[in-house]
């Protein structure tokens, strides 16, 4: 893998993006104009100290490129003006001379052990960082976190300031610090995280779900920089005239996310349903897939294939069926076509924890998205997480368990107990478990009642007792070969 999420993240801020649907890529180089990722980085913490909010305005361009956690380093005792005047021999400039000073913080950073990167953001006083971020530094547990410092001043550098609080936090990887002028734009900030070359991860299972209508699905960034939907409609098994009216049904309830593959057959009438639609392009977002063996053994043409039958100009997202022989051949193909922008984005299907290292260190661009069987009787409750620590989002295809099993789950007693508290039908509680969890769905139907049911989830809400009952009807129960 010779891409990281460092560079990746910050592709993402440079792009402009906005929700239900809306995947508009702006190309434009002007940072500052643009909009923020609108996933955090999981794994970033900002912490900083600031009395007049200069290192504040700094701690917030980093918050808005990586958006990570931002944290406010608060004196229990607030500073005053007259603590500020230094050189007049008030309390700043006390604390300053008193190498034993350690000013109490209001309150602690909640669960520090998630963050991995740290952002340690002070006003210079007196050449050196504030002594409360010596009490910061010396109240957490740094192992194995990254720290970066950062600085303000009226005109000093950063001096000594950083490389003396490394002995505060000697089991942390420290990075070089930088000290910014006030005026500091966002763009300044961007570049400086874009060289230090730390991994960002996004939080690919934090969709915004009250951002959501029934009709108008929230979305995902996807480590390549492109928003998704987090609901969609899944095409398998649909052909010809019914597979039309469906994909049509489907943009006209509000669906944007259309799921389809060379081996259904199918991948023509979507992309006619798609044109004849009269929505923008832009707006949908299409996953289609190629198949091992002779599409494996020939991916460009099977990719050009596709293209071709979608006829839409460009594919959202393509992803290897299943793994097989020349998988990562095919896969390298596709990252051609992404260079080319004739494809987007790059993922997976029926990939598991066995498979998805050794693959990844074989190629150039990270998976975005992986598609497996998941329902809430295989709920792949260890590759779910896994792959979402990878940055990797995942999509559940039979998502109410698949043909000739739906039934069965419908009409599991937690499950209708739960869809009469909310009113609302089994499958739309099974989906909501699905986006709460942090997986994407893309049922199939061809029902325009149930289509429109599927994406109306956005009413109602189910507690953790609800989300945990659903957990545990795991039974590890797979439904199709994959
Ligand atoms: C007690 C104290 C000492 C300071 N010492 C220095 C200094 O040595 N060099 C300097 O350039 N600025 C110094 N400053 C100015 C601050 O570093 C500068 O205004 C900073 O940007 C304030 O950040 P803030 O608005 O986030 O609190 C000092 C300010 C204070 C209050």
């Amino acid at each position: 893998m010779k891409k990281i999420f460092g560079v990746l993240l910050i592709v993402m801020a440079l792009l402009g993006l906005t929700a239900c649907g809306n995947n508009k890529v702006n190309t434009g180089n002007n940072v500052e104009t643009l909009n923020p990722p609108t996933t955090s980085a999981s794994n970033i913490l900002i912490a900083y100290f600031s009395c007049t909010n200069t290192t504040e305005t700094i701690a917030k361009h980093i918050e808005s490129v990586t958006k990570g956690a931002l944290y406010e380093i608060v004196p229990e005792e607030p500073y005053t003006a007259d603590d500020l005047k230094y050189y007049t021999g008030g309390r700043a400039d006390k604390e300053q001379a008193d190498s034993s000073a350690r000013p109490a913080i209001r309150g602690d950073v909640e669960n520090m052990e998630k963050y991995d990167v740290v952002f340690l953001g002070y006003p210079i006083w007196h050449g050196q960082a504030p002594k409360i971020i010596y009490t910061f530094l010396e109240s957490c547990d740094f192992s194995d976190k990254t720290i970066v410092p950062f600085c303000t001043s009226h005109s000093s550098g950063i001096g000594s300031s950083d490389t003396n609080l490394h002995s505060l936090a000697p089991n942390a990887q420290w990075k070089s610090g930088r000290r910014f002028p006030s005026n500091t734009s966002r763009n300044t900030v961007a570049e400086w995280i874009e060289s230090l070359d730390i991994k960002l991860t996004p939080d690919v299972a934090a969709f915004d779900l009250d951002g959501g209508e029934n009709g108008c699905a929230p979305t995902v960034m996807l480590n390549s920089g492109y928003e998704m939907p987090v609901l969609g409609i899944g095409t398998y098994s649909l052909h010809g005239e019914t597979c039309v009216n469906a994909v049509r049904s489907a943009l006209e309830s509000g669906v944007r996310l259309i799921d389809t593959a060379y081996m259904y057959g199918n991948e023509k009438e979507v992309g006619q349903a798609i044109r004849e639609s009269g929505i923008s392009r832009e707006e949908i977002f299409v996953i289609t897939k190629i198949y091992p063996g002779a599409q494996f053994a020939n991916p460009e043409q099977a990719i050009r294939e596709s293209l071709d039958k979608l006829n839409i100009d460009y594919i959202d997202m393509m992803l290897l069926h299943h793994p097989g022989e020349n998988d990562v051949k095919a896969y390298k193909a596709i990252e051609k076509f992404i260079e080319q922008g004739k494809i987007r984005s790059v993922g997976l299907s029926n990939w598991y924890i066995e498979e998805i290292d050794d693959f990844i260190s074989q190629v150039d661009a990270f998976p975005a998205l992986i598609q497996n069987e998941i329902h809430p009787y295989y709920q792949e409750q260890a590759v779910v997480p896994y792959m979402h620590n990878l940055g990797i989002v995942m999509q559940a295809w039979y998502p109410f368990g698949g043909r000739g099993h739906t039934g069965e789950i419908f009409n599991n007693q937690t499950i209708t107990r739960i869809a009469n508290t909310h009113n609302v039908s089994s499958a739309q509680v099974i989906l909501r478990w699905h986006l709460q969890r942090g997986v994407v769905a893309i049922p199939g139907s061809s029902n325009p009642d149930h289509i429109r049911e599927n994406i109306s989830v956005f009413h109602f809400s189910l507690s953790d007792d609800e989300m945990s009952a659903i957990a545990g009807l795991d039974r590890n129960d797979k439904h199709d070969w994959y």
